[in-house]
């Protein structure tokens, strides 16, 4: 691991800075006097580690936004709800140090469960109301409100000028736009592209988890929002029936939901762009992924993501 480097981004190794603490953060950003920001422009990519291609499009498109490139790497137990992968989530911090630093990350913030929350569970935490009761947060009962709250706890304490996610989380992409909007959080969130393998799987640290067989079956979910996209002239009901053909080719998969949503995740229009998400287990594992979708308006071919 590289040692701090006081008040400067860029370690004497030449890889990212490691922060483990608040106050380490701090004097790292050269924020230790109390003064609100540097004058560098503070591009931040949240992570929970584990990183692969997807973190690294991620951190390309945060290195073309700001001068100084803080990746932060934190599992973080408010957004795992009982039963679910807390504990055997992967943790891989030594490959992830070196992706960072292969990436042009300046600064890795990786804080223990004791630095983000003291004293255990915050007793303030972000609600981030209706639409996170809707598709994941139906199965995923409290997980919105533990990725909202320690998003807003990494800005609070790195002060970025602008955040990355990836569109593979789109609800989660989502509802952070929308507590940036309704908390007036001055920070510009930019969503990436999700990376995919070449058969088209998208990258995502809990394939990790999948037997060779689980692999092949979790395929049907992005052949099914490929199927469904590619009806997006055939309009709603051509779109979700496309895509549910492709999944009911593929019994061991155990579909959560189909979903065709506005790009806010409201109602889909009639015509224009939209979003259809899906979430699935393969074996014990839950997959999430999602395409656009050009509704009635010709072919959707080169929608950007
Ligand atoms: O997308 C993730 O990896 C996590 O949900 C995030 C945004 C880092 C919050 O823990």
């Amino acid at each position: 691991m590289t040692s701090l480097a006081p008040s400067r981004s860029v370690s004497s190794t030449g890889g990212p800075v490691v922060t483990r603490t608040a106050d380490d953060l701090a004097a790292a950003l050269g924020r230790s006097g109390g003064s609100r920001r540097t004058n560098a422009r503070t591009a931040l990519v949240p992570t929970m580690g584990a990183l692969h291609a997807g973190h690294a499009a991620l951190l390309d498109q945060a290195r073309d936004r700001g001068d100084l490139l803080v990746a932060s790497i934190f599992v973080n137990p408010l957004q795992f709800g009982a039963g679910e992968d807390l504990d055997r989530y992967p943790r891989t911090f030594d490959d992830d140090l070196q992706l960072c630093a292969a990436n042009g990350v300046d600064m890795v913030f990786a804080p223990t469960v004791d630095t983000m929350y003291p004293g255990g569970r915050p007793q303030v935490t972000v609600q981030p109301g209706p639409l996170a009761e809707t598709l994941d947060g139906t199965s995923r009962p409290g997980h919105f409100g533990g990725v909202l709250t320690v998003v807003a706890k990494l800005f609070g304490l790195v002060r970025p000028d602008v955040a990355v996610f990836g569109h593979k989380d789109y609800q989660q992409l989502v509802l952070i736009r929308r507590m940036v909007t309704d908390l007036c959080m001055p920070v510009d969130v930019v969503g990436v592209e999700t990376v995919r393998e070449a058969d088209g799987l998208a990258l995502s640290s809990r394939n990790a988890y999948l037997s060779a067989e689980e692999r092949r079956a979790a395929l049907a979910l992005s052949r099914a929002l490929r199927a469904g996209s590619a009806a997006g002239p055939a309009g709603v009901d051509g779109v979700l029936g496309a895509a549910r053909d492709v999944l009911a080719g593929e019994p061991s998969l155990a579909v959560d939901y189909l979903a065709l949503r506005g790009v806010d995740l409201d109602e889909p229009p009639a015509s224009g762009e939209a979003r259809l998400l899906v979430a699935a287990t393969a074996g014990t594992t839950r997959l999430i992924d999602n395409l656009p979708v050009l509704l009635r308006h010709g072919t959707n071919e080169g929608t950007p993501q």
